[in-house]
């Protein structure tokens, strides 16, 4: 089954072509990486498909959904490259503002907010204020908010960038656990090693997707003996 299903979509700022004429499906229990340089259109693909930002042509649903319609924004989490919390509320004062958005219920809370800030390591950071906390906590934090109402699909823009490796590690076993129990993870990445743990990856390159593929066939595919030579082979063959 097909979580999310993309064709032609297409989205311009001005001239630029941030997302070109794309086709995409991704599959309900993968973790799906989506790859690409800086400009390559990975946010804008990812915001059209949480129904922050419209297509200007093609079509994507989301579990079933139109973009459009937004009722399946319930059912997703998301995390977006930027922090957008609030500053000056503590970490508890923001779940708990979420899961006011996202209609968890009062005697879920607490349990909610103890799993999601144990995954993230920061339960002893409840009563922070967000100001103080570390850039990398608070990157921390917003992943937790992201899957405060245990979404079905989750949409992670960088998630890992500004943390540490041995938390990156455990986010991994995070995703690996969401991915058993049934949920889909879509992320971004510019880690290499991080694509490889990837169930497929998609490879962006102006707004087009220039490969599709598990990590091993996009290598075999380039004949590379690794992602980072295959990424940049593709990307010659686009240039070239
Ligand atoms: N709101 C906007 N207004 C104007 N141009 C935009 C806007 N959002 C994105 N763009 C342009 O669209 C293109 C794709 O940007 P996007 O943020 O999707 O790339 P990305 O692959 O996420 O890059 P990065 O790896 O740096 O996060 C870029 O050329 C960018 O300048
Ligand atoms: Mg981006």
């Amino acid at each position: 089954m097909n979580v999310v299903e993309v064709r032609g979509l297409r989205r311009s700022f001005g001239k630029v072509r941030a997302v070109d004429g794309l086709d995409l499906e991704v599959r309900k229990g993968e973790v799906f990486g989506l790859l690409g340089p800086n400009g390559s259109g990975k946010t804008t693909l990812i915001r059209i498909l949480c129904g922050l930002l419209k297509a200007d042509r093609g079509e994507a649903t989301v579990l079933g959904e139109s973009v459009g319609s937004r009722s399946y924004l319930m059912r997703t989490g998301y995390m977006p490259q930027e922090i957008a919390l609030y500053e000056d509320l503590t970490v508890h004062e923001n779940l708990k503002l979420f899961c006011g958005i996202y209609r968890v219920g009062k005697d879920e809370l607490m349990e909610r907010e103890r799993e999601v800030l144990t995954m993230v390591d920061l339960y002893d950071r409840r009563g922070f204020v967000l100001s103080t906390l570390s850039g990398g906590q608070k990157h921390r934090i917003s992943l937790a908010v992201a899957m405060v109402h245990s979404p079905e699909l989750l949409f992670l823009d960088e998630p890992t960038v500004g943390v540490d490796p041995p938390l990156r590690a455990h986010f991994w076993d995070t995703f690996r656990k969401l991915k058993e129990e049934g949920r889909t993870v879509i992320m971004s990445t510019h880690y290499m090693d991080e694509a490889m743990n990837c169930d497929r990856i998609g490879m962006m390159r102006n707004g087009k997707l220039i490969a599709l593929g598990t990590p091993v066939d996009i290598m075999r595919r380039t004949g590379s003996d690794s992602l980072e030579d295959a990424f940049l082979k593709m990307c010659g063959e686009v240039d070239g």
